[in-house]
């Protein structure tokens, strides 16, 4: 039995892209691997890196936990919970940046990416934040992290923390493998295809929000940028924005890009464009009436204290481990 984790930062709103690149990798695999163990989490103590709204922090951190349960996730198969409620997150983060060095975290494109846009009040948090993640990773001994594209560097510091930690004190945790998607693991921006699709975008036009109506998901898709070449063909360099509308369809629909590319190579961008539109239609609304149903339910309050108290029960006793093997405490 293998035990899967991954996790998801309540800041902004959830994007087309947070699907495609985690959450239906996380249903896909759950779907297949029917043996092993699934560990999902709303990284609040991540979203405090930077200035959040309180009650929007909260209602964020819940939508996300409806969210992961309305795209299909196995209710019984999955301990759902939320970061903060499991101290022992900070605990294992503090111990592990005192295993991290600051060269290694100088490195991170997320940190250098981020602080470059705020420019002033970074806060030190942000800095240690893929310490922390580590901790949210290695906390529950988990073999495989389904992820992102943009997470494998923070995956890989994980993989050193770790064996430096095993190196030094012996064998403790286990060394995760990141999983990272052939197809849909890096959506870009519709309007500036260069561009990851991100949640806290200002430019509505350039992401599809989790949470966007019919008519609003339409006219995003129709108004993405494409180019002159006339032309459905599968060119990253050249094509950026078709190449993204490609990997959309195939991502949502189970197939490949080439197949989507002989299907339409004789359609205009606009038919093309309307046909997408539907399929990200068809996929997102079932799942916002589910959400719908949720959010409000006292059955997600339910999952939610059943996975804190099941988490909470695993991440007592590593930490508990884990002191006693640094030479923490009295015993
Ligand atoms: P976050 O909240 O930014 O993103 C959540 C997940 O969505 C993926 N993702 C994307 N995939 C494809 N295309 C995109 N445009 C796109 N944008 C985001 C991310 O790769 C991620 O898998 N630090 C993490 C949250 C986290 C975590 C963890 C994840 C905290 N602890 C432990 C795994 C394990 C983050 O900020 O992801």
């Amino acid at each position: 039995m293998k035990r899967i984790v991954s996790g998801i930062k309540p800041t902004g709103t959830l994007t087309l892209g947070n699907y495609l690149g985690a959450i239906k990798q996380f249903v896909k695999l759950q779907q297949k691997r029917i043996d092993d163990e699934f560990f999902l989490f709303v990284a609040d103590m991540h979203a405090i890196t930077t200035r959040q709204v309180p009650s929007e922090l909260r209602k964020r951190t819940l939508d996300i936990a409806a969210m992961y349960l309305a795209c299909g996730l196995d209710k019984e198969r999955t301990v759902l919970f939320i970061q903060s409620e499991i101290k022992e997150h900070v605990e294992l983060g503090y111990i592990l940046q005192s295993n991290t060095y600051m060269g290694e975290l100088e490195r991170m494109t997320q940190f250098k990416d981020k602080s470059q846009r705020q420019e002033t009040s970074i806060t030190s948090s942000l800095f240690t934040y893929p310490a922390l993640m580590a901790a949210d990773i290695l906390l529950y001994d988990a073999d495989f992290v389904p992820v992102g594209d943009d997470q494998k560097q923070h995956l890989e510091l994980t993989r050193d923390i770790a064996n430096r930690f095993n190196n030094y004190y012996g064998d403790f945790f286990v060394v995760p493998e990141p999983l990272i998607p052939e197809v849909g693991s890096r959506i870009m921006d519709l309007q500036e295809p260069n561009k990851k699709m991100s949640k806290s975008d200002e430019m509505d036009k350039g992401y599809i929000s989790m949470f966007d109506d019919e008519a609003s998901i339409k006219r995003k898709i129709r108004s993405a940028v494409t180019d002159s070449y006339a032309k459905i063909n599968y060119d990253p360099e050249n094509q950026p924005g078709l190449a993204n509308l490609l990997t959309i369809y195939a991502s949502i629909a189970d197939r490949s890009i080439q197949d989507i590319v002989n299907e339409y190579k004789d359609s205009s961008y606009k038919d093309f464009k309307e046909d997408l539109a539907q399929v990200v239609v068809d996929c997102l609304i079932p799942i916002q009436e589910k959400y719908n149903e949720l959010i409000k339910s006292q059955e997600l309050q339910d999952l939610l204290d059943r996975g804190r108290d099941i988490a909470s029960d695993f991440a007592f006793k590593k930490m508990r481990k884990c002191k006693k093997k640094i030479g923490l405490g009295r015993k």
